[in-house]
């Protein structure tokens, strides 16, 4: 039996710590505030964001969800964040991906100012956290890494394979991994034989998009395995790993859901409280 990294109890310590830096702004008349912008009505975004603005009113945070219509033009969009950038009273900004097809999403992340980019998507973050500077981590792999400390789990020296390369999770966590002293193995989509290489791994961690695509054969017995997939299969969310077949041989495992989906959320209101704190301390 694996034991099972409960993600909700532990989103709810992250986020009992970051009303205490809360309250220590608040203290200093700054209320944290991030703003929320969603293009269109895309039914899952309207869940996340909703969520979102949930979570941050739970511990003191002001937050506001910005509506555009899905007919904004990309120049609408950007003059919209400039906004949001010249605006004192906002501290982190989030635009909710995915936008629209007309509208580019590297050019509207490379608008949103790189010390209120909370998601830690603007080039200027990618750039700090590859060569060890400061600046914002994304939100899902900061929230595994968080996750790992909190369960004591120490990387260093440990083989650690990440199934998927995407810029919001797979690149910034096999960084964070790097940086945590792992041996670090990226697999992705065109990898060859790639059940050779995860049955090398002490960590598996999973963020393909593929339901339930690592089975109990590709797992070395004692392995720590994280999964950051959400799939929604005939209304049931599952993971990118089978759990059924994985969790016998792993040692420790993140349910889906109630694993690393919360921590994300924490790490979202974390690094709002980062930001409004690094206005604070340009501003004393
Ligand atoms: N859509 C799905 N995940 C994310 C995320 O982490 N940030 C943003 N901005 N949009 C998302």
């Amino acid at each position: 039996m694996a034991h099972l990294i409960d993600g909700k109890k532990w989103s709810s310590v992250s986020r009992a710590e970051t009303a205490v830096e809360v309250r220590r702004l608040l203290d200093k008349d700054l209320m944290p505030k991030l703003v929320v912008v969603l293009v269109g009505d895309n039914p899952a975004s309207l869940v996340y964001v909703r969520g979102k603005e949930k979570a941050a009113a739970e511990v003191g945070i002001d937050s506001r969800i910005d509506r555009l219509p899905a007919t904004t033009s990309a120049q609408e969009l950007l003059a919209h964040i400039e906004q949001l950038n010249q605006d004192d009273s906002v501290h982190g900004i989030l635009v909710q991906l995915p936008l629209p097809d007309h509208i580019d999403e590297q050019t509207v992340i490379a608008t949103i100012s790189p010390e209120k980019d909370v998601d830690g998507f603007h080039a200027h973050n990618v750039g700090a956290l590859a060569i060890g500077l400061p600046g914002f981590v994304p939100c899902t792999p900061l929230g595994v890494m968080k996750l790992l400390e909190y369960e004591n789990m120490d990387m260093t020296g440990k083989h650690a394979v990440v199934i998927g390369r995407s810029n919001i999770v797979g690149k910034p966590l096999s960084q964070l991994l790097l940086k945590a002293n792992a041996t670090v193995t990226v697999c992705h989509s065109r990898t060859k034989d790639m059940a050779s290489i995860t049955r090398q791994a002490d960590l598996l961690a999973v963020a393909i998009g593929k339901p339930e695509f690592v089975t109990g054969d590709m797992v070395k017995p004692g392995a720590v395995v994280i999964d950051v997939g959400i799939n929604r299969i005939e209304g049931k969310l599952v993971g990118d790993v089978d759990f059924a077949s994985v969790e016998p041989v792993a040692s420790a495992i993140t349910p889906v859901p109630k694993g690393v989906g919360p921590m994300t959320i924490a790490m979202l209101l974390h690094n709002t409280v980062l930001a409004a704190a690094g206005f604070e301390a340009l501003r004393s």
